[in-house]
């Protein structure tokens, strides 16, 4: 959490506020992390146990299933010490299984989509899993995030957190090499999450893993996010096809709706009609962040709630940031509150690799050989 919001803290803490009032994470702040509790949320179908983790420090409570890694819940407080769900998701295990839109989800082995399901590498052609008309997304029909993770909590210092293993076997999904994904959330005890991500191979292989929280600051199922105000620090995006494929061209943002440098209203320039908003049903791109890839992470993104204050900061060492405006939500889903999700009902900031990098030679590369390891993190602090 940010100064003011401790600031908060501590003067309710001053003014004898009870704990009560401003919620049971507001009473962690000040003793550290709590150790993650762990109990069963549903099993699959062939009667796995899926179960949910539950995690609280400075004030943010996250709750993560093992299957794909999933946020189901992360509960935040506004500026009046209340709390609320700012994710996403589902109360059951059957409709993650069923029919989530990659809810809170950990993507990989390839965050956002590649042309076809094809790319070289090498001089070796490799067909994917196709699952997005004729291209591959988030990994294929398979991915990530459709699978059990190994979970261990840990509690270190002031922080605690999970850390999550999967391996995803050579030819999974059509992806060469045996890749061991290991991806750690932490709750520090200001209150921020972190997500750091690791993986390596035995074969050359294309690495792109991201997390698919679909956020609403006003609270999951309160309405739309199009009076969210969100800035991005980049003054270029990917354009794409039909397909959502980019054409390989950095594009700048000065006078388009994709300007988001200055602060301005998700709505603000929704329905200009921009050819590439049409084509997207809103927004659905890739910002090339100005910063480009950095050692540590870097603030690259803000998003605000007005009316509850609820404010979510990103930083990370990626190079791209797919800002994706939830246009496929379309009613038919009925999520944690009971409330139907609706066009527009959340948006997610996706840090990553520009979407069909192995296609592109002037995007960074997102090859990952034997002997390296793939490293990156993205840190997400709240305040109010
Ligand atoms: C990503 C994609 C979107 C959409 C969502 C899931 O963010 O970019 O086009 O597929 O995932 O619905």
């Amino acid at each position: 959490m940010e100064l003011n919001r401790r600031t908060v803290i501590a003067g309710a803490a001053a003014a004898g506020i009870a704990a009560t009032t401003l919620g049971t994470g507001t009473a962690q702040a000040a003793s550290g992390g709590k150790k993650p509790v762990k109990e069963l949320f549903g099993k699959l179908a062939d009667g796995t146990k899926v179960y949910r983790w539950s995690l609280e420090n400075g004030g943010t409570r996250l709750k993560v299933l093992n299957w794909g890694g999933v946020v189901q819940g992360l509960e935040i407080p506004d500026r009046r010490g209340h709390y609320a769900n700012v994710s996403l998701g589902f109360d059951n295990i059957e409709d993650y299984v069923a029919k989530t839109p990659y809810f809170g989800a950990l993507i990989g082995r390839y965050g956002n989509r590649i042309a076809k399901g094809q790319f070289t590498l090498d001089g070796k052609t490799y067909q994917l899993s196709v699952n997005d008309g004729v291209n591959s997304l988030h990994g294929g029909t398979q991915g990530f995030d459709k699978h059990i993770w190994d979970v261990e909590p840990f509690t270190k210092g002031s922080d605690v957190g999970l850390v999550l293993h999967y391996t995803s076997i050579d030819g999974e999904m059509g992806y060469p090499g045996t890749l061991k994904a290991k991806v750690t959330y932490t709750l520090t005890k200001h209150g921020d999450w972190r997500i750091d991500y690791e993986a390596t191979t035995d074969k050359a292989t294309v690495v792109n893993l991201t997390s698919h929280v679909y956020w609403n600051l006003a609270g999951e199922g309160s309405g739309t996010i199009e009076d969210h105000e969100l800035s991005i620090a980049a003054g270029r995006y990917t354009p794409t096809d039909t397909g959502l494929i980019p054409t390989g061209e950095l594009a700048k943002v000065a006078g388009t709706p994709f300007d988001f440098r200055k602060t301005k209203t998700v709505g603000r320039d929704i329905r200009d009609g921009h050819v590439q908003q049409v084509q997207a049903k809103g927004y659905d791109h890739n910002w090339v962040l100005d910063k480009g890839i950095t050692a540590k992470p870097e603030h690259v993104a803000t998003l605000r709630d007005p009316r509850s204050g609820r404010t979510l900061k990103i930083a990370t060492d990626q190079p791209g940031l797919q800002f994706y405006s939830g246009n496929f939500l379309d009613g038919t889903l009925t999520g944690t509150g009971g409330k139907t999700y609706r066009q527009g009902d959340a948006l997610c900031l996706e840090t990553q690799h520009f979407p069909d990098s192995p296609n592109h030679a002037n995007f960074p590369s997102t090859v990952l050989r034997p002997g390296q390891t793939y490293r990156t993190t993205t840190v997400h602090t709240f305040g109010c």
